[in-house]
């Protein structure tokens, strides 16, 4: 396997290549701003919306494997922003797609990492059969990205759609949404939605599962989610318990009753990951338990 990473300047990719290195693979890490240190794995800078930047990068890498983190995550930029949204979600993605078509005979797999956001969040649960409706500018663009995937690539594909994830921060000071909550309520300004539900999944185990993914060469879509359907309010219970801060910090709200985001929020975006239980033997822990264990080496005081 030479397996090429985007986004490897960015939470996912970053803990990813640090994953993959451990395993002695190969590896490409691409970024497009920011050049990370890694242990073996060899950086690369580009930006994949350019389409002779990234003819380039596959020319060069020869990948056998792509895993395509890269993205523009924040929500509320995207619906800012909805252009930048479209060029770094969907062009990105077409371009990586219309250059491995196009280099090469032998195509490499590749594996786009998309997002519990391209569901409206009116049933919960969602499973691989069920037909996205994406609400906002972010879910918008990133299923522009599985479309591109899924109806023009040549070669193997497979679509990893993750929930919220959490995990360490990198030493060059990506977090999670865990960090920015712990800021919160460690100064009480936390308002979490008790009536927002998503299935936080630990980064760990989202590698876990991708590197299943790309070994076992099962292609399609892949429901990435933790072991339990959570409300915000009830994850920041929980965050504050591990990490022993008030609870009575966190004021709870309703998202039904809340006028002024910056991006519209689905109410219920929780996974089910029956298939990657079934197919890969994916076995994500309760978020309590990961907590317990991330608190030991959480650069947290
Ligand atoms: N974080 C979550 O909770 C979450 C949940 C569900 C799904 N996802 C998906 O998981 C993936 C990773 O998310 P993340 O939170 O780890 O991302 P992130 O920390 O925001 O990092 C984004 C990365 O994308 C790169 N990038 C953006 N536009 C690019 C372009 N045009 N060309 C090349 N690189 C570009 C950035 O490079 P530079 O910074 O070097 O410019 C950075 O490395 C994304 O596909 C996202 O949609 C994330």
């Amino acid at each position: 396997m030479r397996i090429l990473i985007t986004g490897a300047s960015g939470f996912l990719g970053y803990h990813l290549v640090k994953y993959l290195e451990k395993r002695k693979r190969e590896i490409t890490a691409v970024y497009r701003t920011r050049p990370v240190q890694y242990l073996a794995a060899v950086g690369e800078s580009c930006d994949l919306a350019v389409p002779e930047q990234t003819q380039a990068l596959l020319a060069k890498w020869q990948p056998t494997h792509i895993v395509h983190c890269a993205a523009l995550t924040s929500t509320a930029t995207c619906q800012r922003e909805p252009e930048m949204a479209l060029r770094d979600n969907f062009l990105a993605t077409q371009n990586l797609v219309e250059a491995a078509n196009k280099l090469f005979r032998e195509k490499p797999f590749l594996l786009l990492v998309s997002t519990d956001l391209v569901f409206d969040g009116e049933k919960g649960d969602y499973s691989e059969t069920d037909t996205p409706n994406p609400i906002m500018v972010y879910g918008r663009t990133k299923r522009a990205a599985e479309q591109a995937v899924e109806l023009t690539y040549e070669g193997d594909w497979a679509i990893v759609r993750s929930a919220l994830i959490y995990g360490t921060p990198t030493p060059f000071g990506k977090g999670s949404f865990l960090q920015w909550l712990l800021e919160d309520i460690q100064r009480g300004r936390c308002r979490l939605f008790a009536d927002e539900f998503r299935s936080p999944i630990a980064v760990t185990e989202l590698c876990w599962l991708i590197v299943a993914v790309l070994e076992s060469g099962k292609t399609g879509y892949w429901h990435a989610g933790g072991a339990e359907r959570l409300s915000r309010y009830e994850i920041g219970v929980l965050a504050a318990q591990a990490f022993g801060l008030p609870k009575n910090n966190i004021q709870v709200a309703l998202l039904a009753e809340e006028k002024d985001l910056p991006a519209p929020r689905p109410k219920d975006v929780s996974m089910n990951i029956t298939r990657a239980r079934t197919h890969l033997g994916f076995n994500p822990r309760p978020l309590m338990h990961n907590l317990a264990e991330l608190v030991q080496t959480y650069p947290w005081s």
